[in-house]
């Protein structure tokens, strides 16, 4: 079979699971087999690149960067919702419907969830996806197409059984899903990085990112609502059925578009009413967020019919729940300092139950918050559920304010250690800066000792906290000195704890290079980002002379954590820890590659290929750097490792050295196979 009847076999059987999968949740093979299918195009795509297309599954995991998004202008605006909260309000818009059409007039609605995510606009051109953008001002939004190509559920490519069909546009709202948010501040939370209040603001935090490749790793969803056609008069007279909003639903869902199942049609308002009040009890049944219900005329032609203001069409209306919230006091303001010391106050509740849970505390942010909503300790407080996630506090009941309470005021030292606190650059957050600050230790001891860390068993705040105040510890370097004689003389350890404690300590001197690294607490540096450290640098003295240049140019290692890595090892006090590690006979070694790996020597590095190369086909060049584990890719960034350049080579090679990119002639290249090395970058 030829390469271009293969990719074509190839791409519509992942298209297909990818469809399963995200779209009807009924995958039939295993991710196994699906890897392998992918695998398969990734080969043959990368020895034949003139062959990748846009609507190939292989661009979905995003691309080069950009430096900020292009316009776009919606050819019909994207108007929004009148909004109503109650079913009177509901029953004046069945008014105004009825007013207008006459009362001779029948038509029925769809009544929909209202999806709390983020409006975006999709394109298809001949059945491929060619434009995907955000709402913006309703006149022109972002092009953000690279990163909604990155969500598996969106088709890249759909089946055009009618030339009518050929250009249309669908809307729906992006959004992720409790457990998607859960799991991406899951891993904000190991990089110490700010944690997403809610579903919504991650989802427009996501579409904003201008690395599409960070886009690809978030777990975005969409859910489809509207189609229109170029078209109209056509389509309708070849598929009349598509005179109806439902009917326009299920096409979508038939055109492999993920749908809303709960979108149901009544005939009359009250039906209607009822469907939206049932949801508002069973929202929290949900595994995503809906802020309301959106009620719309059925009858496409009935739309038009009813035109729009010029905010807000007149054949739509959406009904918004109240936001889930509850009110108890306000019993303390507790600063918790985190293991980088950064100190946030956080809130101490009267325990209250609020959708689904007891809550007991409630993130307050920062001290900027608590005075821009005057949060007073012993205050009665409403409370709400930051997209069901993280509770916050709302507002205070000012009548309900005991006199003479004083407004909450940040300490001006740490209130563990009393160093002066400093406020971080640019960010409102404070810090204290002493980093043998026992609260610090005490955060760092855990997170040292932790299961995905250096896993030592039993060795729990409790114990923590008791070395810290006998003064047995002035950091993590110090656990492994320490004798049984002087766990036993803590509180509630007997001989066999002590016993065991001791044995798990000495366990965790095998843990792997990558565990340290990230038991070590590097501000930014997760388990994902130690491993890749780890495994690109294979030894600690290597990482810690390491340059912020050099750790960049490792996949996934970004500017920030390279410098934070840098900057760790730059300070005395983390070089006194390794110390003590090393003389505790910690492993900080991996193994040496055997021979052969050497093959794999351009791991991760980023290739562009420019002008007529002397002894190379552009796809040989591109093949023999694939086959190293390199990638090629068509434009210079920031990212770019490597151009190489063959005669009368043009704007990029300019492009190249103004941003100080290594440039390759043929012979340079070679060397780079020969040696493994360029003789600057350590590649190994
Ligand atoms: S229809 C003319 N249907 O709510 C407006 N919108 O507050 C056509 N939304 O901008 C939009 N779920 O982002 C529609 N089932 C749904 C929706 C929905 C969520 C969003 C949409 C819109 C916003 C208005």
């Amino acid at each position: 079979m030829s390469p271009v009847d293969r990719i074509k076999q190839l791409r519509q059987e992942i298209r297909d699971h990818d469809h399963r999968y995200h779209v009807l949740a009924e995958p039939v093979v295993s991710d196994y087999d699906y890897d392998v299918l992918m695998k398969e195009l990734l080969d043959i795509e990368a020895a034949h690149p003139d062959l990748v297309t846009p609507d190939s599954p292989t661009q979905r995991v995003g691309g080069a960067p950009y430096s900020s998004f292009p316009v776009v202008t919606h050819p019909v605006p994207m108007l929004s919702i009148s909004n109503t909260y109650d079913a009177d309000e509901i029953l004046d818009f069945d008014r105004r419907v009825r007013d207008i059409l006459g009362d001779e007039e029948a038509y029925s609605y769809v009544v929909e969830l209202k999806i709390d995510g983020v409006a975006v606009s999709l394109r298809y051109e001949d059945g491929v996806l060619i434009l995907g953008s955000t709402r913006g001002d309703g006149v022109q939004g972002d092009n953000i197409t690279a990163n909604l190509r990155t969500i598996r559920s969106i088709p890249l490519r759909i089946a055009v059984d009618h030339p009518a069909i050929n250009q249309l546009e669908v809307r729906g709202e992006v959004y992720l899903s409790h457990a998607g948010l859960e799991q991406m501040n899951q891993v904000r939370s190991e990089r110490e990085d700010p944690l997403f209040a809610n579903p919504r603001n991650a989802t427009a935090g996501s579409l904003k990112l201008l690395d599409s490749r960070q886009v690809a790793e978030r777990p975005l969803q969409v859910f489809l609502y509207s189609l229109r056609f170029e078209d109209e008069t056509g389509v309708l007279a070849v598929q009349p059925e598509l005179d109806s909003h439902y009917g326009r639903l299920q096409w979508l869902a038939g055109h492999g578009f993920s749908t809303n199942t709960n979108a149901q049609r009544f005939d009359t308002i009250d039906g209607a009413i009822g469907y939206c009040k049932a949801w508002e009890s069973k929202r929290s049944d949900l595994p995503y967020d809906i802020d309301g219900m959106v009620i719309k005329v059925d009858s496409i032609r009935l739309q038009q019919e009813l035109g729009a203001t010029l905010k807000s069409p007149r054949w739509v209306v959406a009904y918004k729940f109240a936001a889930q919230r509850a009110v108890t006091w306000l019993n303390d303001i507790r600063l918790q300092v985190g293991r980088t010391g950064v100190v946030t106050p956080v809130a101490e509740l009267e325990p209250v139950f609020l959708a689904g849970s007891t809550i007991s505390r409630a993130t307050l942010h920062n001290e900027d918050e608590i005075l821009r909503k005057d949060i007073r300790i012993g205050d009665t407080v409403v409370i709400e559920k930051g997209g069901d996630v993280i509770p916050k506090v709302v507002e205070v009941d000012f009548d309900k304010r005991q006199e003479g309470a004083p407004p909450f005021k940040m300490p001006a030292e740490c209130p563990i250690c009393h160093t002066p606190l400093m406020r971080i650059q640019d960010e409102v957050a404070l810090r204290c800066e002493n980093v043998s600050c026992p609260a610090q230790i005490q955060a760092r001891l855990e997170h040292f000792t932790a299961r995905n860390a250096m896993d030592i068993d039993g060795f729990g705040p409790a114990v923590a906290e008791q070395l810290l105040s006998h003064d047995l510890m002035q950091d993590v370097g110090d656990i492994f000195s320490l004798t049984q004689e002087q766990f036993m003389a803590l509180e509630r350890m007997g001989p066999k704890s002590a016993d065991n404690l001791i044995r798990s300590i000495e366990a965790s001197k095998d843990r792997p290079l990558d565990r340290i690294l990230f038991s070590l607490g590097i501000p930014h540096v997760g388990e994902r980002a130690a491993r890749q450290i780890a495994d690109r640098r294979r030894s600690l003295d290597q990482i810690m002379t390491a340059t912020v240049e050099e750790l960049a140019t490792i996949p996934e290692i970004g500017p920030t954590i390279a410098e934070s890595v840098v900057n760790f090892f730059q300070n005395d006090q983390n070089r006194t820890v390794i110390e003590k590690l090393r003389q505790a006979g910690l492993n900080m070694k991996l193994p040496e590659l055997p021979v052969g790996t050497a093959s794999q020597a351009l791991n991760g590095k980023i290739f562009v290929i420019t002008g007529t190369l002397a002894n190379y086909t552009r796809d040989e060049a591109a093949a023999r750097i694939e086959s190293s584990g390199g990638r090629v890719t068509a434009s210079v960034s920031k990212k770019t490792n490597y151009v190489l350049a063959g005669e009368s080579a043009g704007s990029k090679l300019d492009k190249a050295q103004a941003l100080g990119i290594q440039v390759l002639d043929e012979t340079a290249f070679e060397q780079l196979f020969e040696t493994g090395s360029d003789g600057q970058l350590n590649l190994l």
